[in-house]
């Protein structure tokens, strides 16, 4: 490894991600860990050049009192206490009391004048570093990745292409669910751009057979999850020699699912995840990046811009937009009114400016007008919201002019639908998604 390392040691506060990711805008790496580090685990971190204590209250059992290991205050590495104290810090600073300019000159010292770290993290340097990693991991051993098309699992792809080129086998599961164009998409741009070996699954009838007539979004979820899971170990089992799974992973999986310390925000599961019973060693190459790291590196490795930024999507895909029992007629009005929205979206220079925007059919008709006779039609809905971290989200107040012309294409050009509403819901009282 190229990059030297401060570490963020997990006292219970609640901006731990926060802080490492101050720290990587600096331009060294960090990473975060337990409070009770071990002295094996310790010596697993490569040039860990001092500690950033991060103190606060949450705790996974309320009242347990922290104390920072013993291989930590051994190490000899340079210690900051943030909202915490710490007998021998070379500098302490309360939680957030400080301003933002205080603080970033505080940890500016602390870094590069104390710790005397190297400001060497950079994208360049991590596609190197995990290029030589895979390989030492992986050796001449063969990877089979799930490649939904989604940034992540694009991005491991491209990553392993670089590393291992033909010893990994990607499968990519049409389930009949994705946005227009991106099957298309990936085979385009992982077989023909970047020469990778992938088998293409169309799984459509199989997986819009097992789902017709379900209305209940729990089962729908349910029966998706279950067929991606059976689909790909099908294509696994024609398969020889496999004996390592690429995932997707990325940090605020791990954040998220908790620590040892810290009370967990929610368990890291993956719709279009893989059964744990699986017998393949992991591969994870970007399990300690943030999501707009995890975009630089996509761009990096040549991957086009419609793929690296694109929203994040459910793993159920359009099956959750097209509420209530799916049909291929809804699904198919879910899909291309998804489309001209995403088009708009990108003509009115709002793509990537705001957080998530869709579309949602549900399944219910009104009566309108089509070319001066009664028509009988479903509802388009449009939802665009904004949020930080998803738990909550605040609607995006789209101006007129555009909504009258999604209006105006989308009940010209998407058949079945005739009339197009907007959801001004916030999360809460809504979530994001419908279902
Ligand atoms: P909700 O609807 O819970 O959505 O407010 C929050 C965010 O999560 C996305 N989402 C999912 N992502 N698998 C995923 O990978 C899922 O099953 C899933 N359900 C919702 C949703 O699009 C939003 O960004």
């Amino acid at each position: 490894m190229k990059q030297d390392m401060i570490v963020v040691i997990d006292m219970g506060g609640a901006n731990n991600a926060y802080i490492a990711r101050e720290v990587r805008a600096l331009g060294v790496y960090s990473e975060i860990h337990p409070h009770d580090l071990t002295e094996k685990e310790l010596a697993l971190l490569p040039n860990v050049k001092g500690f950033i204590l991060n103190g606060g209250p949450n705790r996974a059992f309320p009242g347990q009192v922290l104390e920072v290991s013993e291989a930590i205050s051994a190490s000899g590495a340079p210690i900051m206490a943030v909202g915490c104290s710490y007998a021998s810090a070379a500098r302490s600073l309360p939680a957030w009391a400080e301003t933002e300019e205080e603080r970033a000159v505080a940890l500016r010292h602390f870094i590069f004048d104390v710790c005397s770290a190297e400001k060497n993290w950079s994208t360049k340097n991590f596609i190197d570093d995990q290029i030589s990693l895979i390989k030492k991991q992986v050796g001449d051993g063969k990877v089979l990745l799930a490649l939904s098309g989604g940034v992540d699992s694009s991005v491991v792809a491209a990553l392993l292409i670089k590393a291992i080129g033909q010893n990994l086998t990607c499968v990519h599961v049409n389930h009949g669910l994705l946005r227009k164009g991106e099957p298309e998409q990936v085979v385009k741009v992982f077989r023909e751009e970047l020469g990778a070996n992938l088998i293409y699954v169309d799984a459509v009838d199989r997986f819009l057979d097992k789902l017709a007539g379900v209305c209940d979004p729990e089962k729908k979820r349910k029966i998706i999850g279950e067929e991606f899971i059976r689909v790909f170990e099908e294509e696994a089992g024609k398969l020889d020699g496999i004996k390592f799974l690429g995932q997707g992973t990325i940090y605020p999986d791990i954040i998220e699912s908790g620590t040892k310390t810290a009370a967990s925000i929610k368990s890291h599961h993956n719709v279009g995840g893989l059964p744990e019973s699986f017998d393949f060693e992991l591969v994870e190459p970007l399990k300690m990046l943030f999501k707009d790291e995890v975009r630089a590196v996509g761009a990096a490795l040549g991957l086009p811009s419609s793929m690296v930024n694109r929203q994040p999507f459910p793993g159920p895909g359009l099956g959750v937009r097209c509420v209530g029992a799916i049909t291929r007629d809804r699904l198919e009005a879910v899909r291309e009114s998804d489309a001209i929205l995403r088009e708009e979206f990108k003509n009115a220079g709002l793509e990537g400016k705001v957080w998530q925007y869709f579309t949602i059919v549900p399944d219910i008709k009104s009566t309108g007008i089509r070319d001066g006779k009664r028509s009988f039609d479903w509802p388009v809905v449009i939802r665009a919201v904004n949020t930080v971290d998803a738990m909550t989200a605040t609607v995006e107040e789209l101006p007129w002019e555009m909504i009258k012309k999604l209006t105006a294409r989308i009940t010209a050009e998407v058949p079945g639908v005739n009339r197009v509403l907007i959801d001004a819901t916030p999360k809460p009282s809504g979530t994001i998604e419908w279902e």
